[in-house]
């Protein structure tokens, strides 16, 4: 297996390999590009915490809001030192620069297996390679980390601490922005257990030279509640909002935000999962890294009857977190299709 990296270090790439290529049928959803990135509602993180009750209402209002007409926002003024996001990228960029025979000790893994490295979505049934490298790291309940470089797994165990404590704060938020009680989410969906799962995900997308023609990550939906996701300040990721495909322009210092699959089903539909893509570039090397924030792998998520209205009825059907995410690694990685199977 060769990863897009070693494609690309290997020599002059003047056009993009075949097995690269996305037909027009696979890509091509027919929605309209935006070209001006729109800007997409901002939370203040401070005023989450926010010992005034006005400012808290206020903000709460703005989270609802938030999940309610986009299912994406960007968080500012948080809890997360600079120095620890800037050197979580650096050591992703030195992860990603191990020789390929480090990494490969990682590739071939099966999706509960804790480290997983690779390229592509699932290359068994992908119709067409993906511009991307990964790394796939579950880091909670049990942490694990890569053993090189040797910074990594120190950086990691920070990093996704950080990130789950933002996640707890923003699903209180979430829930009161539901008329539920603060720690519905949390409790309900065992969110601040010592069993709730964590998944770290890095992307890199090295330049393509035609990047019209690949893809870094197709149309897709996130499993889990919450994914919380910061960039190298490169743009690429776009987000469908009312169907069509907004560019988003990270802030410095900011976190993308995106409620999951599981906060649709857990909602009832109400704040639904939004389908995204990542799209590639000929200029820079992009780097995201994403945290899904979901329940213990074997609870039963299905909609929370506080929501469920009389005359709606349940949505969806229930069904294990963990069997959530067999069901997606064995298919394509297409719009919202796994969600569809339990409607
Ligand atoms: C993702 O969808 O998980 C990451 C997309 C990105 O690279 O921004
Ligand atoms: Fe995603």
């Amino acid at each position: 297996m060769f990863f897009v990296k070693e494609l690309v270090e290997s020599g002059c790439l003047t056009s993009v390999p075949s097995k690269y290529i996305l037909k027009n049928t696979d890509s091509d959803d027919h929605c309209i590009l935006v070209k001006e990135p729109e800007p997409i509602p901002t939370i203040d993180f401070s005023l989450l915490t926010s010992p005034d009750p006005h400012q808290r209402s206020k903000i709460v209002t703005e989270l609802g809001n938030a999940c309610l007409e986009w299912g994406f926002f960007m968080v500012i003024n948080h809890e997360v030192p600079k120095t620890l996001r800037d050197e979580m990228i650096r050591e992703t960029e030195s992860f990603f620069d191990l020789r390929g025979e480090e990494k490969r000790q990682y590739t071939g893994k099966k999706l509960f297996d804790p480290i997983r490295c690779g390229t592509s979505f699932n290359p068994m049934v992908d119709k067409a390679l993906l511009w991307r490298d990964y790394l796939k790291v579950h880091v909670h309940p049990h942490f694990n980390a890569p053993n090189k470089p040797s910074g990594f797994s120190k950086i990691l165990q920070e990093y996704c601490k950080k990130t789950r404590e933002m996640a707890s704060e923003l699903l209180k938020g979430i829930s009161e922005s539901l008329g539920l009680e603060q720690s519905y989410i949390n409790e309900k969906m065992a969110v601040e257990s010592s069993y709730s799962h964590q998944l770290f995900v890095a992307n890199m997308y090295p330049p393509c030279p035609q990047p019209e023609l690949s893809m870094g990550l197709p149309p897709h939906s996130d499993h889990g509640l919450l994914t919380i996701l910061m960039q190298n300040e490169l743009v690429g990721l776009q987000v469908m909002h009312n169907g069509k495909w907004i560019p988003i322009n990270p802030l410095p210092n900011s976190f993308l935000v995106n409620t999951g699959d599981h906060m649709e089903i857990l909602t009832n539909g109400k704040y639904k999962s939004v389908v995204h893509r990542a799209v590639v570039n000929n200029k820079a090397t992009r780097i995201s890294i994403g945290t899904a924030h979901g329940p213990p792998l074997d609870t039963v998520v299905s909609p929370a009857p506080e929501l469920v209205a009389d005359h709606v009825g349940q949505a969806y059907l229930g069904i294990k977190y963990r069997e959530y995410l067999e069901l997606q690694q064995s298919k394509t990685l297409n719009g919202k299709s796994c969600l569809d199977h339990l409607r």
